[in-house]
């Protein structure tokens, strides 16, 4: 069966990385406006690149849960083809051992070059005056994808989706687009895997509710057999 799976924030949840819009999320402490935008960026690059900073240092002290290591054993088994789409910018879906894993909204581990588009492996630290290490510009950013710019691989993803038997969605509240749209192009079965219902759930054709390390794996027990 090809299946695809989107994750975002609730999967990582239990592995200590902060959500976005849950009670303490992150945009509960932050404004989005000034950390995840192009014009935030411009305004005050130290203080992106220190939100980023403190992102990437505490994906570094965590460790993948259950509920990618269940998603890992599902790429392996050779039922079934999984991809993995992620909102996540973290690199724990890879770190359980998931290979097939497309990052729409970047990854932390990467810097981008505004001036000449040149991808690199982050620094734990990176900062506004960092030259970029192929031209050299002092325009260097993390790799991620900002709200008003557009995600990452979205033809292949929309592809993916719509060529797929199962698409699951894990962790996602269904609040941002164009990830909250994919279920629409689902032609097979479609189904949910999150802490409570998402603003997205109606959409879906089947739904089960708790944390991502008890829900996920035993999915993926049901799956593998
Ligand atoms: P949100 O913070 O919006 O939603 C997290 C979802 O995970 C919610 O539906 C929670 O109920 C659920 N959840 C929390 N803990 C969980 C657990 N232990 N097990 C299972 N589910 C749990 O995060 P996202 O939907 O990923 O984009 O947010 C989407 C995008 O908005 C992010 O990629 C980011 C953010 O702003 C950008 O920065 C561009």
């Amino acid at each position: 069966m090809k299946i695809v799976v989107l994750t975002g924030a609730g999967i990582s949840a239990e592995s200590g990385l902060g959500t976005f819009r849950d009670q303490d999320g992150l945009w509960t402490k932050y404004d989005l406006e000034e950390v995840a935008t192009p014009e935030g960026f411009v305004r005050n690059p130290a203080l992106v690149h220190e939100f980023y900073n403190a992102r990437r240092a505490n994906c570094l002290e965590s460790f993948p849960n259950p509920a990618h290591e269940a998603l890992a054993t599902l790429e392996r088994s050779t039922q079934h083809d999984l991809t993995i789409v992620t909102q996540n910018v973290d690199n724990l879906h890879e770190r359980a051992g998931a290979t097939q894993v497309i990052h729409m909204h970047g990854e932390l581990m990467r810097g981008l070059c505004a001036a000449c588009d040149a991808r690199w492996d982050a620094p734990a630290t990176m900062l506004p005056d960092d030259p970029c290490p192929s031209c050299a510009a002092r325009a260097t950013r993390p790799d991620v994808v900002w709200f008003g710019e557009i995600p990452y691989h979205m033809d292949r993803i929309a592809d993916l989706v719509a060529a797929s038997d199962l698409f699951v969605a894990i962790g996602t509240s269904a609040e941002v687009y164009p990830a909250a749209g994919l279920v629409e192009l689902a032609r097979g079965a479609t189904l949910e895997l999150n802490l409570e219902p998402s603003a997205r759930t109606n959409a879906f054709d089947a739904r089960r509710f708790g944390p991502a390390t008890e829900i996920v794996p035993a999915w993926v027990a049901e799956l593998t057999g």
